[in-house]
């Protein structure tokens, strides 16, 4: 069992993505299993990250946003691609920063404590596995530096997998 290093949220927060990103390449080591290695990044960043109350992935199955590994409240199981923040930035294939998600139009609510939230893409050649989904209980807790830190995590996680580990993306693969 690892123990996860305190990494203090001091600034600047690229020091502490860089530190978060050094993690994760330690909890990743050789493994490539794509479920094992997303669940562990929910983990540490849940862990390490101040103000924040949801972090999980919506992996793509077909034109649909399926439920991942996640830390946090029970969430909503599928989510349409091109609705809700998470769907959005799956369909625009970038980050989507939320500041206040009552102002955000199809907003899904899944933990009622949210207030911003935070969507990074998994973009692996051209195609979207999924997305990263943070959410916070203080409005406007996401800016341009953490959009910078979480893609150099998310990063970090798509080296660690092979073609091979990869999930199967085709409509129902998952299911049957
Ligand atoms: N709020 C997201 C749904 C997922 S939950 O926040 C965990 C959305 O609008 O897509």
């Amino acid at each position: 069992m690892k123990t996860l290093e305190r990494v203090e949220p001091a600034q600047p927060k690229t020091a502490f993505y860089q530190r978060i990103c050094e993690q994760l390449q330690e909890l990743i080591g050789e493994e490539a299993n794509f479920v094992a290695n997303a669940a562990n990044t929910a983990a540490l960043l849940f862990h390490t990250l101040p103000d924040v109350n949801w972090v999980g992935f919506y992996i793509a199955q077909g034109e649909e946003l399926v439920l991942g590994p996640f830390q946090g409240r029970p969430a909503c199981v599928r989510i349409p691609l091109g609705k809700g923040a998470c769907g959005t930035a799956a369909e625009q294939e970038k980050t989507l920063i939320v500041p206040d998600v009552d102002r955000f139009p199809g907003h899904i609510a899944c933990d009622t404590a949210s207030r911003s939230e935070i969507v990074v893409p998994l973009l692996n050649w051209g195609r979207v596995l999924g997305v990263l989904d943070i959410d916070s209980p203080s409005l406007n807790r996401f800016d341009e530096e953490d959009q910078e830190g979480l893609e150099s995590v998310i990063s970090v996680f798509l080296h660690s997998q092979t073609t091979n580990d990869l999930p199967d993306l085709s409509e129902g693969a998952a299911d049957s």
